[in-house]
């Protein structure tokens, strides 16, 4: 599961997206001033979920491929290894295999479910396939609490799931929980300080994970936990002036969380040295294009350059319906825009971008970091390399939770970090078939209706994603004596833990009516509200 997909609403992953492939690879090179754990990654879902637990308590890590050799380890200097789970079965042919001399580090490891099977496998265990494969929740009893369970009852409820499993520790290792269905659930070898878990201390099913963690990472390796957000902060801050020293960088802002941040701490590292821009594709919600520019220039003082391409966007979308089509529109124009923008500004030769750690991930760019997985982008378009800009990254070691941590460190306001994802090619994918201006304007009125009631009702944060649509049909009611012939909004709210699947959300009665009633009454035009009860899949989050 990868709980870090949702979108940004930011310029690194919208159809702003502005990655140039003649940035220069920055984040891995740099001497780490912490501790850090890595997490061999054996193509787990749970990969991430394993990294982002690690972080909560404390310590950097990072997640490199599974066969990262013993000698590039060493290198790094790890504090640990985790080995996460996957889907393979450890005896199969052609199954990932970690380096063999891995174990004979002397760095505390960490074995997960296939990562155990891997680990006890080379240590001389039996791996087969289990009698019955075990998936979802089971009562674990620990029989040998030491090190990893400590502060840990010795009854609880763990998350298996796995067809394969540890038969025969091959008298090398010692048990150290077990269930009704699996003596091995829990073990550590006898004396090199590797350790194996059955189950997935990562999922919030199983209880007191982020404890055996923590147990782990603190206790075992011996990181201090004195990895945070704010030294973080601090850290890149440095990083960031000793790069860039007296030339000018260029930021990007959508009004999103991300670029923000970036925008944020660039402006903290290096003051005037920073030019921003902001390009207002007259396709944002109420109030987000003067918000982005009072925060800009009163509150961060940064030299910001808004290139006002409301119009070319309402030309260029002009009698334009198809969705494809409208996103790839808007992804050229922003380019166009923003290089022109760009230009304008000499002697800049940064580009700093919110690339967030997911995204580095699944882009396979980390020479160290796990192959590439394959994602489906909503997105097109990036700045052409003609730019030549080097990038800067600042945000491409965090996860979105911490983006927003950060956020808070540097003191932006709590909306704009809780704020729900706003899509690249933004209203113009809300406003259904054709768009101009005053569909445009009935949507944002609608819109600013649903989102100030989800916020009195005290429901905004509980929801990860609501808005207004608009639909390209006229809907037939009454007002008075006459007959009228209307638009219809549809209200979307969905509860998600990553955007990939997700739930409509059940709002109260009242609070429906209340929407309801304001749109109806007070936005010109809309005869009707319809509450859409559908979940993803089949459906999607938004309509286009
Ligand atoms: P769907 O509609 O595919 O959306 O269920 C999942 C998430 O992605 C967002 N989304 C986009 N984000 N550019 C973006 O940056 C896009 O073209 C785009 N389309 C959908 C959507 O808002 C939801 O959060």
């Amino acid at each position: 599961m990868n709980t870090d997909s949702q979108p940004t609403d930011d310029l690194s992953a919208g159809n702003q997206s502005v990655t140039s492939t003649t940035g220069h690879y920055r984040g891995e090179a740099q001497p780490l001033e912490h501790d850090q754990i890595l997490i061999l990654d054996f193509g787990s879902q749970t990969a991430q979920l394993i990294a982002r637990r690690v972080r909560e308590q404390n310590v950097f890590c990072r997640l490199v491929r599974h066969n990262l050799s013993a000698q590039r380890i060493r290198e790094i200097n790890p504090r640990g290894l985790i080995l996460s789970g996957g889907p393979a079965s450890v005896y199969a042919e052609g199954a990932p295999q970690p380096d063999p001399e891995l174990f004979d580090l002397g760095i505390p490891i960490l074995g997960i479910c296939y990562g155990m099977q891997v680990a006890c496998r080379s240590q001389g265990a039996r791996v087969e396939s289990a009698d019955t494969r075990e998936f979802g929740r089971s009562p674990c009893r620990i029989v040998d609490t030491g090190r990893l369970f400590a502060d840990i009852p010795d009854e609880l409820v763990v998350w298996m799931s796995h067809g394969d499993q540890v038969h025969d520790s091959g008298s090398q290792f010692v048990p150290l929980a077990t269930t009704d269905t699996c003596p091995f659930a829990a073990v550590r070898h006898f004396d090199k300080p590797i350790y194996g878990l059955q189950f997935h201390p990562e999922v919030t099913h199983t209880d007191f994970g982020g404890q055996l963690l923590k147990n782990f990472v603190r206790d075992i390796c011996g990181c201090d936990g004195a990895w945070s957000i704010s030294s973080l902060v601090n850290q890149q801050v440095e990083q960031v002036r000793k790069q860039v020293g007296s030339k000018r960088v260029i930021c990007g802002l959508s009004g999103g969380v991300d670029s923000s941040v970036v925008a944020a701490l660039l402006s903290r590292a290096i003051g005037d040295q920073l030019s921003c821009i902001f390009v207002d594709n007259g396709l944002l919600r109420h109030g987000e294009s003067k918000e982005v520019q009072d925060r800009f220039t009163s509150h961060f003082k940064t030299d910001l350059h808004v290139a006002d391409a409301r119009q070319r966007f309402l030309d260029e979308l002009a009698g334009v319906t198809d969705p494809q089509e409208k996103r790839k529109i808007i992804g050229r124009v922003f380019i166009e825009v923003f290089r022109d923008e760009a230009r304008s500004i000499p002697d800049a030769d940064f580009l700093a971008q919110g690339t967030l750690y997911p995204d580095v991930i699944e882009s396979g760019a980390n020479p160290d970091g796990p192959a590439a997985t394959i994602k489906t982008h909503h997105n097109v378009g990036g700045l052409p390399d003609e730019l030549g800009f080097e990038l800067i990254e600042p945000l491409r070691d965090l996860f979105k939770d911490e983006v927003r941590q950060m956020g808070e460190t540097l003191g932006l306001p709590e909306h704009l970090i809780w704020r729900h994802p706003f899509p690249g090619p933004g209203l113009a994918v809300r406003c259904l078939g054709a768009i101009s201006e005053d569909r445009l304007v009935t949507l944002r009125q609608a819109d600013l209706i649903v989102i100030e009631e989800l916020r009195l009702a005290g429901l905004y944060r509980e929801i990860q994603q609501a808005f207004a649509v608009l639909l390209p049909v006229q809907i037939v009611g009454v007002m008075g004596d006459d007959r009228t012939y209307q638009d219809t909004i549809v209200v979307r709210a969905v509860a998600t833990d990553d955007f990939m699947t997700a739930d409509w959300f059940r709002l109260p009665h009242d609070v429906m009516e209340r929407i309801s009633t304001r749109i109806t009454n007070g936005v010109p035009g809309v005869n009707r509200v319809v509450y859409d009860i559908s979940s993803k899949p089949p459906s999607t989050i938004e309509w286009e």
